[in-house]
């Protein structure tokens, strides 16, 4: 099958690379025939003129520009055009699935976007899998491999945020601008996704309450270890009695949870379903070679004409109404917490009572503090 594909940076180069160099694999079924970018490179294939792509013969889009436009009105007029579309993309596609994959099914072509949450684990196939025999009634997982290399370094070295986002940096795990990986943003697009996958539900990406761990300290961190517990920033998502709950926060976990155990800058993310029960999925999350596996695994299926179980996603909206949590809070302003705190948790911070999550979230807005540091207290 020729496909065209729009990006050739980190992720598209991976792709081009796997489709390029696999002639003996299933890979060889594949060819790109034209790649979009923007400043001129030394391949035949490479335009920076959208027009190309519209006027060459794939019969697929592989999107990986980021950002959420052009990249939305290209898929956008893919799909018109009666082309299957895969995409990285988690953004533009949290913003605009009901649209585009409505237009897919009109078309009755392929809108694909394993790549777009767990990188190359597969973890939007293993939920389409689980579908197949299962309802999916939760999931739980780290998302972002930037802060969980921050955090499990923060966790085996004592250091800092600040030292250790530095480091991240210079790693090139984290953006120059971390704002999406570390306020939360970039987990709140993937758990919307994953939340199509596993429940058909798809809700505004602003709905879902993101904290993040830009304000975290080491003293946050070993408060957890002297609770044996560990931190992560975790996606969670539930469907039950018809509500729909999402939300991301970081979490001190137990240290005998599988997901505390994960490292370095890994993913790892559980589904409960019906006859399976809990299973776990560890893999890269990020990166040039594990995305483009993840975009090509997905070209795969749609020119081998697999046909596991589609995705109906309607809109739904968030009810967190029934999550209630212990949490571990640090601020400045205690006050305005003084009537659910249950323990002091060292200097400045505390543990609540078992509470709302929707309540703490009020709390946290009344009391204004840019600095606090907000975490559930897993049981
Ligand atoms: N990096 C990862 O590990 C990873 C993992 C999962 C998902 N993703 C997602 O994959 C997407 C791409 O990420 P990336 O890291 O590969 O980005 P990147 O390295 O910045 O590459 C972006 C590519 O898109 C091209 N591009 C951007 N805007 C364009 C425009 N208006 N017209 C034509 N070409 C344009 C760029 O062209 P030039 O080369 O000419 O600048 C570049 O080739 C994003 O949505 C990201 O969220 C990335």
């Amino acid at each position: 099958m020729k496909a065209a594909l729009l990006g050739f940076g980190t992720v598209g180069k991976g792709v081009a690379g796997i489709i390029d160099q696999g002639r003996d694999k299933d890979t060889a079924g594949l060819e790109i025939v034209r790649i979009l970018k923007r400043t001129p490179a030394d391949d035949p294939r490479i335009t920076l003129d959208y027009r190309d792509i519209e006027a060459c013969d794939a019969e697929l889009v592989a999107e990986c520009m980021g950002g959420l436009e052009p990249a939305h009105t290209y898929v956008r007029k893919a799909l018109e055009a009666g082309r299957h579309v895969v995409t990285a993309n988690k953004k533009m596609l949290a913003e605009h699935y009901i649209e585009l994959a409505g237009l897919a099914k009109e078309k009755g072509v392929r809108l694909l976007f394993e790549a777009t949450a767990g990188g190359g684990i597969p973890w939007m196939a293993a939920l389409r899998r689980l579908r197949r025999i299962d309802d999916v009634q939760s999931f739980r997982g780290i998302l972002n491999g930037t802060t969980n290399y921050i955090l499990s370094a923060m966790t085996d070295a004592g250091l800092d945020f600040g030292e250790m986002l530095k480091k991240a940096q210079e790693l090139g795990y984290a953006e120059a601008d971390p704002t999406d990986d570390i306020d939360g943003y970039d987990v709140r697009y993937k758990t919307v996704l994953s939340a199509i996958a596993a429940f058909d539900a798809a809700v505004r990406p602003e709905t879902v309450p993101a904290l993040g761990i830009r304000h975290i300290s080491a003293a946050d961190i070993a408060w957890g270890r002297e609770h044996g517990r560990i931190v992560k920033l975790i996606a969670s998502g539930e469907k039950k009695d018809g509500r729909l709950s999402l939300y991301v926060m970081p979490q001190f976990l137990p240290d005998t949870d599988v997901l505390a155990r994960i490292g370095r800058n890994f993913n790892g993310v559980e589904a409960v379903s019906t006859t399976l029960g809990p299973s776990t999925y560890i893999g890269q999350g990020a990166g040039r070679l594990p995305t483009g596996h993840a975009m090509v695994q997905d070209m795969l299926t749609i020119a081998k004409g697999e046909e596991m179980t589609a995705y109906e996603a309607a809109a739904a909206e968030v009810d967190n109404s029934r999550v209630e949590k212990r949490f571990y809070i640090r601020t400045v302003k205690p006050e305005v917490f003084a009537g659910v705190m249950a323990e002091a948790a060292g200097t400045g911070a505390f543990v609540t009572e078992c509470m709302p999550l929707i309540d703490l979230l009020a709390l946290i807005g009344q009391a204004g503090d840019p600095e606090l540091f907000a975490a559930v207290v897993a049981d």
